[in-house]
């Protein structure tokens, strides 16, 4: 017997219910791990609402850390014991997850379960973005929204690590601080932006914007670029962004807009261990510090979602089983 978060249809948080499931055993290719923190992230979201179709009745959790029970077939590499994370895995709202081998990635000793768990999918979505997705250099300025947020604290580490100069948006005081914490070099509201930003610019804009909140700040972000600069839209937590007239990028200076998805920046086990271990490596040696800002138990899911839906969190959201 186990437990698991299941939605019977799409809506609001309150369709989010603990109940009594069977563990199934891990079919070829596949662990079967005994889930320690369960990731929240927007993805979940986005299904459990409806945004990204999935099929119901649904069990969110792309994203675990926890320790191996059981080998399926035609796995190599893993053993009973192992302790190893995931970002894109299925169903890890719940005490036991089914992940697949390939997509595991190994947690190195010295780094707890809450911090591996919250590196599989915001860490190393951080990582493509400004390694793979736009490459960030040293000296180049970049705007990032919600810089208090799961993905904005280690994206600003990390920009700041690679040298960038890195102005964040946040909506209060608290999250200010933590923006600055992370090394913010200028932490901004929503309000005013666009002149804000130029005026911290001396009035030529920033190299590129790396967006996850999507519908409100869009236009704000396109218009805080420099000529030729880069729009990477990667979220959508205020809503989609409508449909886009591409006249519009030359109007405002020969713009780039790229929409990345985590998946398609983890195409094989190199690319996996190559942004995981970059991102376990640097937290070892005190680069990297993952915050996290909320912990709730499994059966709070639907708190959880509430409260990162009503931008009451900050950092890392962890459900823990
Ligand atoms: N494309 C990918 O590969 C990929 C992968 C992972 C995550 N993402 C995206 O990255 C974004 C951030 O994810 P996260 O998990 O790290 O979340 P998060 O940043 O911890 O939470 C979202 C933040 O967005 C800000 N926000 C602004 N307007 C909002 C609104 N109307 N409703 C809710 N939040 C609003 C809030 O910060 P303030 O209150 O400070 O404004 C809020 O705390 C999401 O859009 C997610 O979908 C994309």
């Amino acid at each position: 017997m186990s437990h698991a978060i299941i939605a019977a249809e799409a809506g609001g948080p309150e369709v989010l219910h603990l109940e009594e499931t069977t563990t199934g055993q891990p079919g070829h290719g596949q662990l079967l791990v005994k889930v320690a923190a369960a990731g929240v992230n927007f993805i979940d979201m986005y299904q459990r609402g409806g945004l990204y179709p999935v099929p119901f009745p649904f069990t969110p959790g792309a994203e675990a850390a926890g320790e191996v029970i059981a080998v399926g077939d035609g796995v190599d590499g893993y053993s009973v014991g192992d302790r190893v994370a995931t970002g894109e895995g299925r169903a890890c709202y719940a005490r036991h997850a089914l992940i697949d081998a390939a997509k595991a990635l190994p947690v190195p000793d010295g780094i707890s379960d809450q911090v591996a768990a919250a590196i599989p999918l915001q860490g190393m979505t951080a990582h493509y973005l400004i390694n793979s997705t736009y490459k960030v250099q040293s000296g180049q300025t970049v705007l990032t929204h919600a810089g208090a947020g799961g993905v904005g604290l280690l994206l600003t580490q990390l920009l700041k690590a690679a040298g960038a100069r890195v102005i964040t948006t946040v909506s209060t005081e608290d999250k200010e601080v933590l923006a600055r914490k992370a090394g913010a070099n200028e932490v901004l509201g929503y309000e005013g932006l666009v002149s804000n930003v130029h005026e911290l610019t001396d009035g030529t804009g920033v190299d590129v914007v790396f967006d996850g909140v999507g519908k409100s700040t869009f236009d704000d972000s396109l218009a805080s670029l420099r000529t030729r600069g880069t729009m990477v839209l990667f979220g959508a937590a205020s809503g989609p962004v409508p449909e886009f007239d591409l006249q519009r990028l030359n109007a405002a200076g020969s713009l780039y807009v790229t929409r990345p998805k985590l998946a398609d920046y983890l195409l094989d086990i190199e690319e996996r261990r190559w942004r995981s271990s970059e991102l376990f490596d640097a937290i070892l040696s005190g680069e990297l510090s993952v915050d996290v800002g909320a912990s709730y138990p499994l059966a709070d899911a639907a708190q959880a979602h509430a409260d990162l839906q009503a931008r009451k969190t900050t950092g890392k959201v962890l459900l823990v089983p």
